[in-house]
């Protein structure tokens, strides 16, 4: 049927969106929109928006988001034509007649779909006839039973170029070529495409076969293994996954869904009880099949072989996976040991072994901590700076802004923990046997142990809950310095919580910009530290600063001005003590070279802590006088 674009949107403004959803969702009107609690996932206050100028929905917590069509058949589960048939007839419009080149385009998917069952009964009758007895000898050879032979329809192509054309003489030359079982090249007669091969067929989810795989029956060096249909109308690769129709009734049974590299490895994968295996066809995973996949289950299992090929593979289908995730979508990711496929380790360990392997699969945030963390060396400080920004960069492909600050805050904390581990506890070091210059007070007093009677702690979080307070009430400055802020890690639990509360609606409100463009307001800061239970720190905690972003009447430009610097300093801070604990730790093999650049990072330290106390200091005063 055509549907074009402009039947479609003329169809969308004959429909208010707040009627069809108000049917089945409780909406309240806000202003020119409407909210509600998303239907599309579990929450206490509505972050669902329906705007019926602009004819779309958007949930701020889930990411949901769509037209009235969309509405119909993600929410309502209705097919797509079924959805726009109902819309059609509440908007009084006529749906199209079907249009002839789309029905013909129809009629040929339809007879392709013939050709291809013919062609699946043929390899099949092969198998079975005299030219097919090396293959049976090679399924034999692997262990492949009778019924797994059937249920899987292994056929056999024979060595013969013109064979399949005189066998499906019901079928014209152009439609064996269009549907790849042909090869048509210039100047030649068109041949036969799949020659000498074990044929595995590849079947939608209706179970029909649109296309082959076929295996050279003895390895040669440099031949390819597996030659595979081409894509044609009926089978887009990026798009299908071997055995899927089978595999989506098992994850029924067992709520699994696994993915492996090969044929093989799913059948294998069956024969050992374990029904619910896909595999894509030698590419890497496509959104497509990825989303196929979690229409199943909300966690698919992703096995990956352990040599470096393996693990980039894993690596690149987590890449893709991140900007899709969703609440409580997820990978589990299995890396079977080196050089073994699923198949080799069922053959050699048994069925039990695969299946305890794949119920010990990795979280997605563990897999890529571990890619990362194993990816490069980190000997310098630029080593770890590096991985830092490559977990940053992993986290911002996130498209859903509450997975998004989480895998932030949970990859930050744990590149914290590794790039700053707790002090060992003090013992003789080595080097002082032969270097008795180095006194034990000079180097082994800790820099940490010193600074903090200078400069109390306290100092700096007076100052972060200072902060907290001002950005609370100049909320454009969490937008303006997200990057920044991100960085402070305040150690108080309560200071941080905070300052993810403000980040991610900083983040959500930039996100929102293409619905409603409003600037982050005061109210937004209190609505969502009302709906964590969280509360500004008290006037106490801030000790008596006075900043002029905490005064009664801020000068907006001087209150953003301090803001800036006060982050600024903050920030700074972590910077050196991570220079400094590099330098600590570097104590043991280079003494000397370590020493100078604690003593110089220990200067740098001081006298920012000192710009720190002043600069709290003079406010103080000067809101004194
Ligand atoms: P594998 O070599 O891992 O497949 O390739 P396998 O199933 O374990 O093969 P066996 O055990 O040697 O028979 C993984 C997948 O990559 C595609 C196929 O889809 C295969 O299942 N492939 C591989 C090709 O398309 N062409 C090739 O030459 C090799
Ligand atoms: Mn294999």
């Amino acid at each position: 049927m055509a549907l074009s674009p402009q039947w479609l949107d003329e169809l969308r403004s004959r429909i208010t969106l707040s009627g069809v959803i108000g049917r089945t969702t409780r909406l309240t009107k806000t202003g020119r929109e409407w909210k509600a609690c998303c239907p599309f996932h579990n929450e206490k206050t509505p972050s669902f928006t329906v705007n019926d100028e602009k004819g779309f929905y958007h949930c701020f917590g889930c990411g949901a988001h769509g037209d009235a069509i969309r509405w119909m058949t993600d929410q309502r589960g209705m097919p797509f034509m079924d959805a726009v048939k109902e819309l059609a007839a509440e908007a009084g419009m006529e749906v199209p007649a079907p249009d002839p080149r789309m029905a013909k385009a129809a009629e040929q998917r339809a007879s392709l779909h013939d050709v291809m069952a013919a062609a699946q009964a043929w390899f099949v009758d092969n198998l079975a006839s005299p030219a097919g007895a090396q293959a049976r000898a090679y399924l034999d050879r692997r262990g492949i039973s009778a019924a797994a032979i059937r249920e899987f329809g292994f056929g056999y192509a024979p060595d013969d170029r013109g064979a399949i054309a005189k066998a499906l003489s019901g079928f014209s030359k152009p439609m064996l070529i269009e549907a790849g079982l042909l090869i048509d090249v210039e100047g030649k007669d068109p041949y036969d495409r799949f020659r000498g091969r074990l044929m595995l067929p590849i079947q939608d989810r209706r179970g029909r076969v649109i296309a082959f795989g076929g295996r050279i029956l003895a390895d040669v060096p440099n031949a390819p293994k597996y030659l595979n249909s081409p894509d044609s109308p009926v089978f887009d690769k990026g798009r299908t996954l071997y055995n899927l129709h089978r595999a989506a009734a098992a994850s029924r049974q067992s709520d699994r869904i696994v993915v492996v590299e090969g044929y093989m490895d799913v059948i294998a994968l069956a024969g050992a009880g374990m029904g619910e295996a896909v595999a894509p066809m030698g590419t890497a995973l496509t959104e497509n099949q990825l989303e196929l996949i979690w229409r199943l289950v909300p966690v698919p299992v992703l096995c990956f072989d352990g040599d470096s090929a393996g693990q980039r593979a894993a690596l690149r289908a987590i890449a893709r996976a991140l900007p899709m995730l969703k609440p409580g979508h997820s990978l589990s990711i299995v890396t079977l040991p080196e050089g073994l496929d699923p198949d080799d380790l069922i053959r050699r360990d048994g069925a039990q072994a695969m299946s305890a392997l794949l119920s010990k699969g990795e979280t997605l945030v563990d897999a890529i901590w571990r890619f990362e963390r194993d990816a490069l060396p980190l000997r310098t400080p630029e080593d770890k700076a590096g991985l830092k920004a490559r977990l940053i960069d992993h986290t911002e492909t996130i498209q859903n802004p509450d997975i998004r600050s989480l895998y932030r805050r949970e990859l930050l904390d744990r590149y914290g923990a590794f790039a700053f581990p707790p002090r060992p506890p003090r013992e003789k070091p080595a080097f002082q046997k032969g270097r008795a210059r180095f006194d034990q007070r000079t180097t082994f007093t800790a820099p940490s142990d010193r600074l903090r009677q200078l400069t109390p702690a306290a100092v700096r979080s007076r100052m972060i809950s200072a902060l907290l307070v001002g950005l609370a009430r100049f909320p454009k400055t969490i937008a303006e310095e997200g990057e920044r802020l991100a960085g402070l890690h305040p150690e108080d639990r309560g200071q941080a919580l905070l300052l993810d509360a403000m980040l991610e609606v900083a983040e959500t409100r930039k996100f929102a910009v293409e619905i409603d463009s409003q600037p982050l307001e005061t109210t937004d800061v209190a609505a969502i530290l009302q709906e964590r239970g969280l509360a500004l720190p008290d006037r106490e905690s801030i000790g008596g600063m006075k900043f002029a972003f905490l005064s009664d009447q801020p000068g907006e430009p001087e209150a953003t001005r301090e803001l800036v610097q006060a982050i600024e300093l903050l920030v700074e801070k972590p910077a050196i003590e991570i220079a400094l604990a590099e330098a600590t730790a570097r104590f043991a093999e280079d003494p000397e070279g370590a020493y100078a650049e604690q003593q110089r990072l220990l200067k740098r330290k001081l006298e920012f802590e000192r710009r720190l106390m002043q600069m709290a200091a003079t406010r103080a005063n000067a809101s004194a006088t």
